[in-house]
């Protein structure tokens, strides 16, 4: 097999075991899992015939060929016998209450109305039946939040009527939650319900993953990537979460278990880390560590001391002295799932954990040493165990106090908060705050004092990005060759679905231009995201389990592998870079995007986001990891600032990026759509210079999110504030229309006069060829592509044309058709399609114009396909009602009839007229014939 080459199996398999290892066993009484060969099994609520397989926006949207529901995959099951009369009330419900799809993009209701049951139905299927399943759906996403809601974070009260009757009439009751993040978990003990199991949004295999956990194929082995307290107000940033303007990052470092098992154990339901298996496990470990060594060596032990084949896994966690800076009780800093254990059978794993990995950040000066990473003095205790709770301790050693690592002041508060910190007495930690460490570096300082040598001009030698490729020429000498235009130019990124690369993606970006294309420079190609390829046109990809689903897993040597086939689905779609994974914090657990992004704690982010780009570069192509930084709630993404001292930034928001940059060896990354400390993320050098480039040695392409504002300090964000992007080192605004239009934004303006160099813009393009030289884009441009590679790739699949009941529309004697206001209702994945009767000849062009409710980060693509050749993409925004005209050429017309299909990506605009209209005359091929 060559490497190119796909395996569709085992790509299935793979993602079928990831989905098994997430699932995350909250509870398990009764003996109601796993379900026994024969169970007579009864599914209740209306979600089992609806899965959700991700969670809502542009980390969801992916055309899959299929996919298997749990219900689905409990119906192709040999072993199990339905209840079907239980079945067909649902599937009746089901048919007279239609599913509400929202219309459009933040507008996709978290949940479906529940069937209300009555006690009689229960009750005869207890009879009936052996064991009861309800499933639970729940989704959120981009641009919207989860709510404090019944029928988001918490049920509605028909749903618990139903688990409450459920559970009252079935000893053998499971709630199988298909949610993207975690929820409300009182009920569990209010209702008595005996076994919930977290089952996540799985992909297109989803199903498949619950069943063999169901059926005891494998024990449950995935973990809570997050703590679930008892209130939502428990959790310490649902004070600050939410704002239209402003977050205050008062808990500080104190994120999730930090502070819960620090300040409010008794808060807390389920602990981080914590999932039960069908079996039991023993865990001993032994440290080996010492003020001199730089490393910790820790052993462990896991046996399997019960009855089923499973996994665990060993979490290791550290306590640190509490010493001048205050930390929490316990921090994650090492985790290892084990192989399959047998009854009996144990396994060893060793941890090697760097100094570094136990160290924190003194961003006071408290320590003397300023803006380093430091060990203060004292005990460093370290506790193993399968959650954060009952981790028992193993050992510790004596530290002298160390300065692991002396670094600069980055991305400091100018606003003065108070954020938390403990005062211990014994084992009492005491919830109080201090004021956090303000800025004391002016923002721009650094940038100005570093700005990069200028390379004199040379207009063009002659020199191609090959030659610098085989060796033949420097990057200097090539990027001499660039005026400040080209160089501009460059910056921009075309899309969405721009049609110089892959139809249907997010962006084109590097050589599009004419000039550019003349130094062979190839077009770069990105597209979403983090649940699997995104092509806007309907092409089809794999859709993979969502980010805490593989969170859960804990399972490192997993999720490469998983990514790795996605990792040859890029390279068989010719796509250089996906738009993911989402390494963002899960600070709270209302934020819409949770699904996407994997823990709140960010060891594990960082673990899990480093496999994810191994296995995404495993034949070239590459990930960008995102959001860069802070990217914490959805509503006011584009205008809320978050006020974060750099000890959290550092220790928490940033170090899944870092551990993805030092042992994923990242190479691109995209900036958020808002602000920190007062600058927005994309125009800022601290993040994206200092601490990316010069501190972790990132040597790759950073990219802004789609349309995101620039900012200069103290001034509003702005779309056009874009030459402080560069200035930052955000090498790529996504996404223009036409990247040669100069009047769209401030660059060109701030280059003539003077405050953007040269020499910055060189060091742009710097990264941007770089990482084309990287990329598949340049093999294709030096037209170095194997055999075996070109058989692999993609085709596009079209959906089903329905040929017999076409409309056609006929054009009038100037050449123009006109469909007005057609009624039309699209929703994603809907197509139309009519047929044309043009009766002059000449080339044609296709103006659409609709309208949308939606805001304008809505994405709104129309693929445009003629005769079944995809033409290209208008891609229409939100536009708060607003109408819009786009229009592209579409083809050269010789004929009467053709076809002519609009593929709708999204849901969530209005047609209000399509128009084909001719442009000029054209002079066919077969003119001269006739004459
Ligand atoms: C999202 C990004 C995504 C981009 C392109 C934005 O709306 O925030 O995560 O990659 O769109 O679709």
């Amino acid at each position: 097999m060559s490497e190119f080459q796909l395996d569709q199996e085992a790509y299935r398999q793979t993602a079928c075991q990831a989905v098994a290892e997430g699932c995350v066993l909250i509870k398990n009484e009764n003996k109601t899992l796993p379900l026994q060969k024969g169970d007579r099994v009864a599914v209740f609520g209306r979600m089992a015939a609806n899965y959700y397989k991700s969670g809502l926006g542009s980390g969801g949207l992916v055309n899959t060929r299929y996919v298997t529901g749990i219900l689905d995959a409990l119906m192709a099951s040999d072993g199990i016998r339905l209840d079907k009369k239980l079945l067909k009330i649902y599937e009746d419900w089901n048919a007279s209450h239609p599913l509400d799809k929202g219309h459009g993009w933040g507008t996709v209701p978290w949940n479906q109305e529940e069937m209300p049951i009555d006690e009689a139905t229960v009750a005869e299927a207890a009879e009936a039946d052996d064991v009861a399943l309800v499933i639970i759906g729940r989704t959120a996403g981009e641009d919207q939040d989860n709510a404090a809601k019944e029928g988001s974070y918490l049920l509605t009260a028909t749903e618990r009527d139903l688990i409450r009757k459920v559970s009252k009439h079935f000893t053998r009751t499971a709630v199988l939650l298909n949610v993207g993040n975690i929820i409300d978990m009182n009920w569990v003990e209010e209702d008595k319900v005996p076994a919930v199991m977290y089952v996540w949004q799985g992909g297109q295999e989803g199903g498949n993953g619950v069943l063999s956990v169901l059926t005891a194929e494998q024990s449950p082995s995935g973990k809570l990537s997050d703590t679930i307290a008892k209130s939502i107000q428990d959790y310490p940033s649902t004070a600050n979460f939410g704002n239209q303007y402003e977050n205050i990052y008062a808990e500080d470092i104190y994120v999730g278990y930090r502070y819960f098992e620090t300040f409010a154990k008794d808060r807390v339901l389920y602990p981080f880390g914590f999932g039960l298996s069908y079996t039991t496990f023993k865990m001993a470990g032994q440290i080996a560590g010492d003020s001199d060594s730089p490393f910790v060596n820790i052993s462990a032990t896991v046996t399997n001391t019960g009855e089923y084949e499973g996994k665990e896994v060993a979490q290791l966690y550290v306590k640190k002295p509490q010493g001048a800076l205050g930390q929490p009780a316990r921090e994650l800093v090492a985790f290892e799932k084990t192989r399959a254990l047998l009854p009996g059978e144990s396994t060893k794993v060793i941890f090697t954990i760097p100094k570094y990995a136990i160290a924190s950040f003194d961003d006071s000066g408290v320590t003397g040493h300023k803006n380093a990473y430091v060990l203060e003095e004292g005990s460093y205790e370290f506790y193993l165990g399968s959650d954060v709770r009952s981790a028992q301790l193993i050992g510790s050693f004596r530290q002298e106090f160390a300065v692991v690592s002396q670094l600069e002041e980055i991305y400091a508060p100018v606003k003065p908060f108070k954020r938390m910190k403990p005062s211990v007495s014994g084992n009492y930690y005491e919830l109080k705050y201090e004021d956090a460490p303000l800025r004391t570096i002016g923002a721009y300082e650094r940038m100005e004092a570093n700005k990069p040598q200028e390379i004199a001009y040379t207009g063009d030698r002659g020199i191609v990005l090959a030659d610098v490729y085989h060796g033949k020429a420097t990057m200097d000498e090539f990027l001499a060759q660039l005026s400040a235009e080209d160089l501009i130019v460059l910056f921009r990124g075309e899309g969405m679905s721009s049609p110089k690369v892959t139809p249907g993606t997010g962006s084109a970006f590097g050589g599009l231009s004419e000039n550019l294309r003349h130094f062979g420079i190839p077009a770069g190609c990105t597209t979403d995201g983090p649940s699997g390829i995104r092509m806007d046109c309907g092409t089809k990809a794999f859709s993979l389990p969502n980010g805490t689903s593989l969170g859960c897993t804990f399972n490192v040597e997993l999720v490469e592998s998983l990514y790795a086939f996605e990792g040859k689905e890029l390279r068989k779609n010719r796509i250089d870079a996906l738009l993911g994974p989402g390494l963002n914090i899960h600070r709270n657990p209302l934020c819409g995007r949770n699904f996407e992004y994997i823990s709140e704690d960010p060891v594990l982010t960082g673990k899990m986001g480093a496999a994810m780009i191994r296995g995404l570069s495993c034949v070239g192509s590459t990930g960008t990891i995102k959001h860069f930084m802070g990217n914490n709630q959805e509503y006011s993404r584009n205008d809320v600032n978050g006020v974060m001292s750099q000890r959290a930034a550092r220790e928490i928001y940033l170090k899944g990026f870092e551990i993805s940059v030092r042992e994923g060896k990242a190479r691109s990354v995209m900036t958020t759509y808002g602000p920190v400390n007062g600058i927005w993320t994309s125009s800022h050098y601290d993040l994206n210079t200092i601490v990316l480039r010069k501190e972790w040695g990132f040597d790759g392409i950073v990219m802004t999110d789609w349309w995101a504002r620039g900012s200069i300090e103290n001034q509003p964000g702005d779309r056009k504030c874009r030459a402080a992007m560069i200035a930052a080192g955000n090498n790529l605004y996504m996404v223009v229309d036409d990247q040669t239009d100069m009047k769209q934004d401030d660059i060109l303006a701030a280059y003539q006069s003077g405050e953007l160099t040269l020499g910055q813009l060189q060091e742009n393009a710097r990264s941007i060829l770089g990482f084309l030289l990287k990329s598949p884009a340049m093999l294709y441009e030096m037209n170095e592509i194997s055999q075996e590679e070109l058989d692999e790739r993609a085709i596009v699949e079209e959906g089903d044309i329905d040929f017999e009941n076409i409309i056609t529309y006929d054009s009038d004697e100037e050449g123009t058709l006109r469909i007005e206001n057609p009624d039309w209702n699209p929703q994603q994945g809907d197509f139309e399609v009519f047929a044309t009767n043009i009766q002059r000849k000449g080339m044609y062009n296709i103006r659409i114009t609709a309208h949308s409710d939606l805001n304008d980060l809505a994405q709104l693509p129309i693929s445009v396909s003629f005769d079944n050749q995809l033409r290209g993409i208008l891609t229409f925004q939100g536009s708060n009602g607003a109408k819009v005209t786009k229009e592209m050429e579409i083809s050269e017309v010789f004929a009467p009839t053709h076809y002519v299909k609009l593929y709708f990506g999204a849901s969530g605009m209005v047609i209000d007229s399509v128009e084909i209209y001719w442009v000029h005359s054209i002079k066919a091929p077969f003119d001269d014939m006739e004459a």
